[in-house]
């Protein structure tokens, strides 16, 4: 009896401490509960980049960490997203993953995030380096801009250079630009990154038009029909700056019934279910791998360890608070390995 009174008590005695000793290291929790507010549910890369980041979470989930994901779209809206925000953070998140609705106005919400020293991390759209200097709890995961509108010129300079895109046989490749949004990073930088790269190739380039259509496939479909009704079958090369609305143009010269003997060659990027089934279909010439499962991998590790007070060692960062994801050229020649991926 004395014996199992003491073998009580000890045990009482060492869950006392256990208990205690967790507290005093105090910043160790065993809860991450992520609140991800994304900027449109309509646009096709994010959505398929938070499902992989759903997944990778999942990876994270042990029987001593609770890990779970609440997601709200803004529907473009700014006002929606900071208050999503605040709602995430009320219904208890301790770590927050933030697809800005407007990249130039984070303000506002740094500064919910700051008040409950909540950490921050953006993705996909950008904030320029003075918001991301706000707060040294902010990060960034991304891709290299720069580096997607290289990469899509090079493979359009080799497609050209192997023949047949110069249709009029005049020299010359009659391009047309699909745009996404006016003031995101990635259409601004992908743009001036892709003609700098043909110039370079010296490929001899005439430049038809630019049209704005904000990564959309219905959008893109307008502006290039509008196009085609321009420049009729003059069309050589089609650069866009997604797969969307790559697809929305290639969607335009089918329902214009032009054959296969009349059309440009398109690019896109980001190598998303459609793009990569394009490719694979030979309706493009080619995509650059926007590395969703790379960019949910950073940022499922950092939201572990941010929301845990864990270590960040593991991860390389570029000016202290950014990560950054390459590229990858997809063609019909690789594109196999991509659709395996999960
Ligand atoms: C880009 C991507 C686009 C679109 C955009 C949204 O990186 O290539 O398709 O998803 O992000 O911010
Ligand atoms: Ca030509």
């Amino acid at each position: 009896m004395k014996k199992t009174l003491l073998t009580l008590f000890l045990c009482g005695v060492g869950m006392f401490c256990l208990c205690s000793c967790g507290e005093v290291s105090g910043n160790t929790s065993q809860k991450v509960q992520v609140g991800v507010a994304y900027y449109n549910q309509t646009d096709t890369f994010v959505r398929e980049l938070i499902d992989c980041f759903k997944n990778e979470l999942e990876t994270y989930k042990t029987e001593d960490l609770e890990v779970t994901a609440m997601v709200r779209e803004a529907a473009g809206l700014e006002k929606t997203q900071n208050e999503q925000v605040k709602e995430l953070i009320d219904a208890g998140c301790n770590v927050l993953c933030v697809n800005l609705v407007d990249r130039a106005d984070p303000s506002e919400i740094i500064d919910t995030a700051r008040e409950h020293d909540i950490p921050l991390i953006f993705f996909n759209r950008e904030p320029v380096t003075e918001d991301m200097m706000q707060w040294e709890k902010i990060y960034y995961v991304g891709a290299i801009a720069r580096q997607s509108g290289e990469l899509q010129g090079e493979m359009a300079a080799e497609v050209i250079k192997n023949g047949g895109v110069d249709r009029n046989g005049d020299g010359k490749i009659q391009y047309v630009i699909l745009e996404g949004e006016a003031d995101h990073q990635d259409a601004i930088i992908r743009t001036e990154n892709v003609v700098n790269t043909l110039n370079k190739e010296g490929i001899n380039l005439e430049k038809l038009s630019y049209q704005i259509a904000n990564w959309n496939r219905a959008q893109a479909e307008n502006r290039m029909k509008q196009m085609i009704r321009q420049y009729n079958d003059e069309v050589e090369l089609v650069l866009s700056n997604n797969d969307d609305m790559a697809a929305g143009a290639v969607d335009a010269y089918d329902e214009l019934n032009y054959t296969e003997d009349n059309r440009p060659v398109f690019f896109g990027v980001d190598g998303t279910s459609v793009g990569l089934q394009a490719v694979k279909d030979g309706d493009f010439a080619g995509t650059v791998y926007n590395d969703k499962e790379g960019q949910a991998s950073v940022m499922a590790e950092l939201s572990v360890a941010l929301a845990t007070g864990g270590s960040l060692d593991a991860i390389t960062f570029e000016n202290e608070r950014y990560v950054y994801l390459p590229y990858l050229k997809v063609t019909a020649d690789n594109v196999d390995e991509f659709l395996n991926r999960k």
